[in-house]
């Protein structure tokens, strides 16, 4: 598995959190900044990492910024990206059962880093059930191909 990582100026110290556990965890990763503190846009961030998980360059991507909504309505713009913005251990392993989420978001003003730890690998480490969930997927897929 391959994972790309970014996050906005409100995002840095939990996307500093998600590269010391994909380190452990030896998850082959890359960063797409942001590399300073100032005020940055969420869009040009989430974008590149999107779209390297929509065409297959990477597997999943986890992106973050100061709620995780912004990283996480930008990010659901690109074709083939289910995003999910997750607070909680719960959700992060609903999200990848039921809605094969390839994309994780979090919020750093909503969470503290030792949870967003324990949201990311969690997430990282639950697998898709397929099943009946296959057929939700698939009409997802369907609105996105209609152009709505
Ligand atoms: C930046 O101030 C903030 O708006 C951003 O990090 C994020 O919370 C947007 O959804």
């Amino acid at each position: 598995m391959k994972v790309a990582i970014a996050s906005d100026h409100g995002g840095i110290n939990i996307r500093e959190e998600i590269r010391s556990l994909l380190e452990e965890l030896n998850i082959p990763y890359e960063d797409f900044g942001c590399d300073c503190e100032t005020s940055v846009d969420y869009p040009d961030y989430a974008l590149p990492v999107a779209q390297k998980v929509a065409s297959g360059e990477f597997d999943r991507g986890i992106l973050i910024c100061g709620t995780g909504i912004g990283m996480s309505i930008s990010a659901n713009k690109v074709k083939g990206i289910r995003c999910a913005l997750v607070h909680d251990v719960f959700s992060a392993k609903m999200t990848r059962a039921h809605n094969d989420s390839n994309v994780l978001a979090m919020g750093e003003r909503v969470i503290g880093p030792g949870l967003a730890r324990e949201i990311a690998q969690t997430w990282l480490q639950s697998d898709y059930e397929g099943g009946r969930h296959a057929k939700r997927l698939k009409k997802l897929t369907e609105i996105e191909e209609s152009g709505q």
